[in-house]
């Protein structure tokens, strides 16, 4: 498997000390309080258990599943996602915290902001593993995240291609060859 990896981005150590100053950071800003971490599957998974135990305040836990509907047509929902798995318990008067794999162009984030911010949270914040500002779409408000990466498709912490790679320790880049093309996945999505 590892055949395929360029370069790693950022290693097992690397990923795992910036989880614990998240996990810090998280802990400090909602002192007092629970915290309800909402994980996207499948992605997020790896990222969310290793935040979890990095956060000293209570934590729940609940997840979502989406997928992309309209594909490559040419239809007006072309890009668009929808929930193919709700959430187990509501989030009213809850702090939740949005919990992503990747922000990428913001598409998907924003629509599950709005979706949940429609049950009435107390607050509603994100946190992502990966940020990939550059190919930014529609703004969303990331208030943690643990590293910015290059114009570049990776794996590894959840992160998958084709299904595969999601259990990689660290973070890594594919071969050229190897690797989705961020400008055909981009040209598949546009603005709903
Ligand atoms: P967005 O709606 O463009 O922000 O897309 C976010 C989703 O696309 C993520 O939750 C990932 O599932 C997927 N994605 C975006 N970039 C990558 C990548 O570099 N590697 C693996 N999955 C990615
Ligand atoms: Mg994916």
């Amino acid at each position: 498997m590892t055949d395929s990896i360029e370069r790693v981005l950022f290693t097992e150590e690397q990923v795992a000390a910036r989880i614990a100053e998240v996990g810090t950071e998280i802990s400090e800003k909602y002192r007092g309080r629970d915290v309800k971490l909402i994980g996207v599957l499948k992605g997020s998974i790896f990222f969310l258990t290793a935040l979890a135990r990095a956060i000293t305040i209570p934590v729940k836990i609940d997840f979502l599943a989406i997928s992309s509907f309209g594909g490559a047509s040419k239809s007006a929902s072309r890009g668009m996602v929808r929930i193919a798995k709700d959430l187990d318990e509501p989030i009213e008067d809850e702090d939740v915290l949005l919990v992503e794999d990747i922000v990428d162009t913001g598409l998907t984030t924003r629509y599950l902001l709005q979706t949940l911010a429609g049950r009435g949270p107390r607050s509603l914040g994100i946190c992502t593993l990966l940020d990939r500002t550059v190919r930014r779409i529609v703004q969303v408000p990331v208030d943690f995240r643990c590293f910015e990466i290059p114009d570049r498709f990776v794996v590894g912490c959840g992160l998958d291609h084709k299904q595969l790679y999601r259990n990689l320790p660290f973070i890594a880049v594919l071969k050229p060859g190897t690797e989705e093309s961020l400008a055909t996945s981009a040209s598949r999505k546009s603005i709903p």
